[in-house]
């Protein structure tokens, strides 16, 4: 066991963690970065697959997220923005399939005008939420004890609006079914990126990637930080009092004066602390868990779509794969289609052999995009709840309650211990540029508490 001491040991080189080192680098304090995986970025990932450059976790950059964009620019990386040319797909509970463009889906006008009706509903409660606060609204606890899905049956008797608003919530972001988690978590979700309308439209949400792939921020932030993080070091023990850590890997310990819990929450618990945490936090963690999504990607030759008009844009909440987009790579010849299959249809899918998963993951793609789409020359299924240093994607939320309850004390250090991820943010939650944002506001706050 070999024993170092720094000013701050960080447990997790995610983009949060990595931010959390960098910042407290610049402002002059040693860090030592402890990552349990054999790499950095946790849920970002680039890799070759099959000879496919493939962004097996987080990949879009939107307009709003200026910490994520900050970084890109002083990393000196370049982005660029996902295809979008020609007409989106939409297909309906019986499978027709139409085409269209703008953001509503083409639905009978009754169906569109409700859901017209409960986009403007829901941007005029989330301009009440204050993402950092949502727990604050005077009306959240009521809001936080009720299912998403049973909130929109209380304001419309039409299935298709409730269908198709419930998907952008539901199978879209926090990867559970609408009736496992709350109305308030779904409008921190939309408060998060600004408006549930930028939710909806897919031109904002998932508007650039970053040439090479989004994994190059945490590669870049590792190298500057020159030797700092050990990769394979999943920390087992922390002990602590309130003027000091050591947190204690099977092979290392770090001595330090704070520490920061960069991983997803879900995981604080699966370390042994001398002494337990206190009871809050013991209780509060048990009321988060990880939502769950395959990430399919499927190349082929050429983008085929491309030729027929479509964008490959493609959205059903009836069909297995919810929604897929042209994900072809910056500068590359070939097309890939990226799909989504969400909570409980994944699940349904992985109780089947990998071959008929991908059998039914493909027909549903074909559904969109016909049946040249049954062919790909590269086909992957990112399966992050097999991970055992993430358990799910994208990321955690609370379950029914818990945001109201819990929420104010997710962020609270304990002594020196401190949490850091973008599933505890506000704005940006669940994604990269939340990551990022409570990064350097956990290394502000640590540095204001160094000095004091
Ligand atoms: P992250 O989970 O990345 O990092 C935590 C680190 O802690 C990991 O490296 C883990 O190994 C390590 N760790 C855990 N326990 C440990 C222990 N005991 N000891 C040491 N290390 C430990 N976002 C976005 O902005 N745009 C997008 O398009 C997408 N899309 C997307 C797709 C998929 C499939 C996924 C899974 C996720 C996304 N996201 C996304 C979400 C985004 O990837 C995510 O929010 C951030 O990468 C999370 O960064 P963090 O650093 O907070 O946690």
């Amino acid at each position: 066991m070999s024993a170092i001491e720094r000013d701050v040991v960080i447990i997790g080189a995610g983009a949060s963690g990595l931010t959390v080192a960098t910042e407290l680098k610049k402002a002059g304090l040693t860090v030592a970065v402890l990552e349990a995986r054999d790499r950095v970025g946790g849920r970002l990932w680039t890799d070759d697959v099959d000879g496919a450059m493939l962004e097996i976790g987080g990949q879009w950059v939107s307009p709003d997220q200026d910490a994520l964009k900050s970084t890109l620019a002083e990393l000196g990386l370049e982005t660029y923005p996902r295809y979008r040319e020609g007409e989106n797909i939409y297909l309906n509970a019986d499978g027709e399939l139409s085409r269209f463009e703008g953001e509503i889906f083409p639905v009978p006008p009754k169906t569109e005008a409700e859901i017209v009706t409960l986009i403007e509903k829901l941007d005029a409660l989330v301009a009440e939420i204050d993402p950092d606060r949502p727990w604050a609204h005077p009306l959240a606890k009521d809001l936080d004890e009720i299912s998403f899905s049973r909130w929109l049956e209380t304001q419309t008797d039409d299935q298709e609006a409730r269908d198709n608003i419930g998907m952008f919530i539901a199978g879209a972001m926090l990867t559970k079914p609408a009736h496992a988690f709350s109305a308030l978590q779904a409008l921190l979700m939309a408060a998060s990126a600004g408006s549930f309308s930028n939710l909806v439209d897919a031109d904002f949400i998932l508007d650039e990637r970053v040439v090479g792939g989004l994994q190059q921020v945490p590669l870049m932030l590792a190298e500057r930080l020159d030797g700092d993080v050990r990769l394979g070091q999943p920390v087992r023990r922390l002990r602590w009092h309130e003027g000091g850590v050591t947190a204690a890997t099977d092979s290392i310990e770090v001595k330090a004066r704070f520490a920061v819990l960069a991983v997803p929450p879900i995981l604080i618990s699966r370390i042994s602390y001398e002494p337990p945490l206190p009871r809050r936090q013991q209780q509060l963690h048990q009321h988060l868990s990880m939502g769950f999504v395959i990430k399919v990607h499927a190349v082929y030759e050429t983008p085929f779509w491309r030729e027929s008009g479509l964008s490959g844009t493609a959205f059903s909440p009836y069909e297995l794969v919810h929604e897929a987009y042209d994900n072809t790579n910056f500068g590359d010849s070939r097309g890939t289609l990226v799909g989504f299959v969400a909570d409980e249809a994944a699940d349904g899918v992985f109780a089947l052999s990998a071959e008929e998963r991908k059998r039914r993951i493909l027909t549903s793609l074909s559904h969109y995009y016909g049946e040249k789409a049954l062919e790909p020359v590269v086909y992957y299924e990112s399966d992050w709840g097999s991970e055992e240093w993430t358990r799910g994607a994208y990321a955690a939320s609370f379950d029914m309650g818990g945001l109201a309850r819990y929420g104010a004390d997710l962020r609270t250090p304990v002594g020196p211990i401190w949490f850091s991820c973008s599933d505890m943010a506000g704005k940006g939650y669940q994604h990269v540029d939340g990551a990022i944002r409570v990064g350097r506001e956990t290394a502000a706050a640590i540095i204001a508490a160094a000095r004091a």
